[in-house]
Parts: C-alpha cells; sequence; structure tokens
C-alpha cells in the first residue's frame, strides 16, 4: 500500500485540507494522513474555515484530529508532502539518513518542478486565504493522483 503524509505547521489548516482532497482522488489503496511540525494542535479538529471550504467543494475533514510529526513516519510513510520551506526545513532536521530525505518534497513542486514555493499560512488571514490554499491543494493533488494511479 502506498502511504502519503502532508505536512504543515498545526495541522489544522493545511495539511487537513490536503488530506482530504488527496484521499477524495483516490481509491481505499492508498493510505493518506496528516500531522504538524508543532504540536499546538494536538487532539484538534481543523481550523473551521478549512472545514468550510472543503464543506463547500463537497468534502468532510471535520473528523480529523491534529498531531504531530514524529520521526517513525519517515518509516510509515512512502511520500511526505510539506506545505512551506519551514515545514521543509523542521522535517529535514529529524531525518536520520538520505532515505527519508529523499521522501521529503515541497507538495506544489508537483505543479511547479524544483520552485520551491510555499503553501501561504492562512491561520491569521482571512477566508480568501483559505479558498486560495484550496484551489492550490486541488491542482497539486490532481498531479499527484495521476502519477500515483
Ligand atoms: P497550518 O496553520 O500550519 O496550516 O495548520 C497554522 C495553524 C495554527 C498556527 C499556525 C499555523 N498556530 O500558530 O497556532
Amino acid at each position: 500500500m502506498t502511504k502519503i503524509l502532508m505536512v504543515c505547521l498545526g495541522n489544522i489548516c493545511r495539511s487537513p485540507l490536503a488530506e482530504g482532497i488527496l484521499k477524495s482522488k483516490l481509491s481505499n489503496a492508498f493510505q493518506v494522513d496528516s500531522a504538524g511540525t508543532a504540536n499546538y494542535h494536538t487532539g484538534s479538529p481543523p481550523d473551521s474555515r478549512s472545514v468550510a471550504v472543503a464543506r463547500k467543494y463537497g468534502l468532510d475533514i471535520s473528523k480529523l484530529r491534529g498531531r504531530q510529526f514524529k520521526v517513525s513516519d519517515f518509516d510509515t510513510f512512502d511520500h511526505i508532502y510539506v506545505m512551506d520551506d519551514s515545514n521543509f526545513n523542521n522535517v529535514m532536521a529529524l531525518a536520520r539518513h538520505d532515505k527519508d530525505k529523499a521522501k521529503v518534497k515541497f507538495i506544489l513542486n508537483e505543479v511547479y518542478p524544483n520552485q520551491n514555493y510555499d503553501v501561504p499560512d492562512p491561520y491569521y488571514g482571512g477566508d480568501e486565504g483559505f479558498e486560495n490554499v484550496y484551489k492550490m491543494l486541488d491542482e497539486a493533488c490532481n498531479v499527484i493522483a495521476s502519477t500515483l494511479t
């Protein structure tokens, strides 16, 4: 089974959306999960604005709960997609060897190869930030799903 992990900072805004979007594009033969590099929101549901934008596009992410990224995720997952530069540096700092490092990729590099663009953190902004993030993640997940299937 191919396993994909989506990673952001808090695991309440971007990565739960990425998880819900990618799951909706893949069969049960794939496992998709998400985590945050920080532990601020362990056990918390996604931000209400992420839940709302997902619902607008027909996805229910309300049952997801936050958890922190852990070193054993390198063993569990085949692909680890980060949202931004800071997530990338935080995850790479936990990598034990080159095999771990090779799993870590900027999610927007699926659409814009080698550019290392950030999915902007929408936490301190308005609803339009969440709409923008949804569209970016949907585009990236279309590429990921078509590459994996
Ligand atoms: P996320 O957004 O990394 O997309 O889940 C954030 C959520 C919470 C915080 C920062 C970013 N926070 O500082 O609590």
